[in-house]
């Protein structure tokens, strides 16, 4: 039943969306950084009239293709620069660098095709530029060895403080595996705005059962940018525990030569009668 409302949502929309597949651009980017932006489109039948780009609703890119003089035109802006990674009948790729907070907003793709329906589409989406590159996290709390029988706690923050709106999210992965959700509660001051701490709670045990270490890994997401950092954890293995399985597997040992012996004296006595 869902399956089928899905295709039915699915078709309406590819019915509707002739012409512009839509636009393809980060949510993310840091000043001084570079963004990719894509325009996708399918004209079937008609053919390509023009191009365009907007940020914020000022025009910066246009592809004209029947424009045999000037089929490109970049205008120049002070929030970024623009350059053509790749351009076919089907897609234009942009690529802005020098990105300055200003080239936040709303990005626009805006399709028309020719003579005679000149039918137009656009596609927008927003891209936040944020003032600092992305810093890992930070791990608090951690030791170099921890007891076998503790709960193992370490809390994960981002090193700079966030805006509300633009908040990474954090996990914890234990050997690249997503650590699930009764190992992990929110970290520190949760009244403090723009810091999401995320802790993890391993018992020591469950270290000592994989064989004494395991790599913890903290990773802050942001849009489609990540950043993490790892930590080693380690657990005293217990010396008695060694000298027990020596102990153990001796006197196996032991009990095997004595049994080998039994065994060579009885043959012994048979042969002798
Ligand atoms: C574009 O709009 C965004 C969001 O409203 C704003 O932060 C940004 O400064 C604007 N940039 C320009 C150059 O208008």
């Amino acid at each position: 039943m869902r399956g089928a409302l899905i295709s039915i949502v699915l078709f309406f929309h590819c019915a509707g969306a002739d012409l512009l597949l839509g636009v393809d651009v980060p949510l993310y980017a840091f000043a001084g950084g570079q963004a990719t932006l894509s325009c996708s489109y399918d004209l079937r039948a008609t053919r390509l009239y023009s191009l365009k780009w907007y940020h914020n609703g000022t025009e910066f890119y246009r592809h004209v293709p029947t424009e045999r003089e000037k089929p490109i035109n970049i205008k120049p802006s002070l929030k970024f620069s623009v350059s053509e990674l790749f351009r076919n009948d089907q897609r234009v790729t942009l690529s802005l660098t020098q990105l300055t907070v200003s080239a936040s907003g709303q990005y626009r793709c805006e399709v028309i095709a020719e003579h005679p329906s000149f039918r137009t589409e656009t596609s927008t989406a927003t891209m936040t530029v944020l003032r600092e590159p992305l810093s890992p996290p930070v791990l608090v709390g951690a030791r170099e060895i921890y007891e076998p029988t503790e709960l193992i706690k370490i809390g994960c923050q981002p090193r700079q403080p966030f805006h509300e709106e633009h908040k990474p999210t954090l996990q914890w992965f234990l050997e690249g595996s997503q650590v699930g959700a009764e190992w992990v509660s929110p970290y520190g001051n949760t009244l403090q705005r723009g810091y999401p701490g995320l802790s993890l709670h391993v018992p020591g045990e469950q270290i000592a059962s994989a064989g004494g270490s395991l790599r913890a890994e903290c990773r802050l997401t942001l849009g489609p940018h990540q950043r993490s950092t790892f930590k080693i954890l380690r657990v005293r293995v217990r010396m008695i525990s060694y000298v027990d399985n020596y102990h153990s597997s001796g006197s196996e040992k032991v009990t095997g030569i004595v049994y080998i012996y039994a065994l060579l004296t009885l043959t012994t006595l048979l042969s002798l009668v």
